[in-house]
């Protein structure tokens, strides 16, 4: 059968990056019965479910309010778009990410700005932000890269002192928490991806926003849906990005289970780092006090591009996040930020791999890829 990552017809490896069929086949009669009451309903778009799934969202995210668009990178866009952020503004954000997190800032018509990466965590570097600020910041937007929380006491000093907002990517990290609060709660604004391989997947597109300020709430629910005040007065000029009916209620049917995924997901990551104990892979890791969502595994390996090789023809299919640091990306080429500007995001692009993981693999599998990686630098 088929799976996200593969094309119709294509070998299925015994240990593929990610297995959404399996999810799927366990929730199956949810994602039915979802299916079925939205489309006997005849509402769509913005509708109930979309209305139930902010609820239940905010609630996990203990914030006073959720907002569902269309995906995470119109959150981004869409929250900065509240804050004012615009034209002859500059955004501050990590280049070790979903190139989606600059499209978003330069969506405004503001300018990314990298700052480096702390080498342990691969999360921006509040030293390195601090060394970029300037009077044209108008956001800090810090990415939960793999689902660890960024350093968010820190980066919040910094912007409390300028007195600018923290808008938080935090599209890999739905339900981790730092110090025991939920990411998408520290900064002004948090934002999600439900991309179908999230560890919060909807069957296509679909992203939200979330904020305790009820003007900035109230601000984004009218700008995802064309500036529109009342039907058919466009108070401002708008974007059309909304949630659709669908696909909240099928993200209402696999909520519940976010959090025990998680669970299994760091379980299944303390197996990997157990069985490759004795290995010179060097895990990219979590601040101290921290629940991480554990989206991604990832590593640095000495002669990676070997070792993924090794890892395939051992039928292990794995990932690099990210092979090009947003600042190099071509789309970014006019910024002047080349080589040399951010040199851990640089050296981590060259070094990382990311190893399978999801709730539903076997530990069984996990042995497999552990074997494959012991045997390839024995
Ligand atoms: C860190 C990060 N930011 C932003 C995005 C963009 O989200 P979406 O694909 O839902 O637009 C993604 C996912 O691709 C991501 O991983």
């Amino acid at each position: 059968m088929p799976s996200q990552n593969d094309k119709p017809g294509q070998f299925i490896p015994p240990v593929p990056f990610s297995d959404l069929t399996a999810q799927h086949a366990a929730l199956a009669a949810e994602i039915r019965e979802a299916l079925t009451r939205v489309m006997e309903s005849g509402w769509f778009v913005l509708g109930p479910e979309v209305e139930a799934f902010e609820q239940e969202f905010a609630s996990m995210v203990q914030t006073a309010h959720a907002v569902g668009v269309a995906s995470g990178t119109d959150a981004l866009t869409l929250a900065l778009l509240s804050l004012g952020v615009g034209r002859g503004d500059d955004v501050i954000t990590s280049p070790m990410t979903a190139t989606f997190t600059a499209l978003a800032i330069s969506r405004t018509g503001a300018r990314p700005v990298f700052a480096d990466v702390d080498p342990v965590t691969l999360n921006l570097s509040p030293r390195s932000v601090s060394e970029r600020m300037s009077s044209s910041t108008k956001a800090l937007l810090p990415v939960h890269l793999y689902g660890n929380p960024s350093e968010m006491s820190a980066l919040l000093e910094l912007a409390d002192k300028e007195g600018i907002p923290v808008v938080e990517d935090a599209c890999q990290a739905h339900g981790a928490t730092l110090r025991g609060r939920p990411v998408g709660a520290w900064g002004r604004v948090g934002c999600f991806s439900f991309y179908p391989t999230k560890n919060l997947g909807a069957l296509g597109d679909g992203g939200l926003v979330t904020t305790d300020d009820q003007e900035l709430a109230a601000r984004i629910r009218r700008l995802r849906n064309g500036g529109q005040s009342n039907r058919y007065v466009h108070e401002e000029v708008g974007l059309n990005s909304r949630l659709d009916e669908l696909q909240a209620a099928v993200l209402r049917a696999k909520l519940p289970h976010l959090s025990a995924w998680n669970e299994r997901r760091r379980t299944l990551a303390a197996l990997y780092r157990e069985a490759l104990a004795e290995s010179p892979l060097d895990w990219v890791d979590a601040l101290p006090d921290t629940a991480p969502a554990a989206h991604l595994l990832v590593a640095r390996a000495p002669d990676r591009d070997r070792l993924q090789e090794a890892l395939s023809e051992a039928g292990v299919q794995t990932l690099i996040h990210y092979p090009v640091p947003t600042h190099l990306q071509p789309a970014y080429r006019d910024l002047g930020q080349g080589e040399g500007a951010c040199p851990e995001a640089e050296r981590a692009a060259r070094e990382v791999i990311s190893l399978p993981l999801y709730p539903e693999l076997s530990e069984a599998q996990v042995e497999r890829v552990a074997r494959a990686v012991v045997s390839f630098y024995r």
